[in-house]
């Protein structure tokens, strides 16, 4: 595997996994507030990046690279309320697309077009990723302060994550 290529996709493991341990913070500090739905949309959404990093992590392997399982990093663990926890979701899922898109260019400038095709399934993922928060963020900013909203909010994220909420394939 092309040296370039393998350590743009050892960095993009660790993002990964940071994302995952970033929104199991958040998944942990909702559950903490009372925010049933939104705690369990938050572990999915974990789970989700667990599942990103495990593409990864598989892809380097079965092609002759060597993956690096990454230490863990502590994120926060206190946030100001469910606006603030999705805005930092979508700052993070922000800066995951710059990666991408830099891991793209590399493919390109190393003409590995195979990894290239594979990280087409993260350019996607990325679009729908940050569509989500961004409709998220909608609705908080809708609900303002109303108690009534926000216990109506969580419900609903309660809904999308069973819908979202789907065994890992690889
Ligand atoms: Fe795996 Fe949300 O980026």
């Amino acid at each position: 595997m092309n040296k370039r290529v393998e350590k743009a996709l050892n960095e993009q493991i660790e993002k990964e996994a940071f994302s995952s341990q970033f929104y199991l913070a958040m998944a942990s500090w909702a559950e903490t507030q009372g925010l049933n739905g939104t705690a369990k949309f938050l572990y999915t959404h974990s789970d989700e990046e667990r599942f990103h990093m495990l593409k990864l992590v598989k892809f380097v392997n079965e092609r002759g690279g060597k993956s690096i399982i990454p230490g863990l990093k502590k994120p926060a663990d206190s946030f100001k309320g469910v606006e603030h926890v999705f805005q930092l979701l979508l700052d993070h899922e922000l800066s995951v697309t710059q990666s991408i898109n830099e891991l793209v260019d590399i493919c390109l400038q190393e003409k590995d077009y195979t990894t290239h095709n594979f990280i087409q399934w993260y350019v996607s993922e990325q679009l729908e990723e940050e569509a989500l928060a961004r409709t998220i963020i909608d609705k908080i900013k809708l609900i303002g302060n109303d108690k009534g909203g926000l216990y109506l909010f969580d419900r609903d994220l309660e809904n999308a994550a069973i819908q979202i909420d789907k065994p890992a394939t690889f």
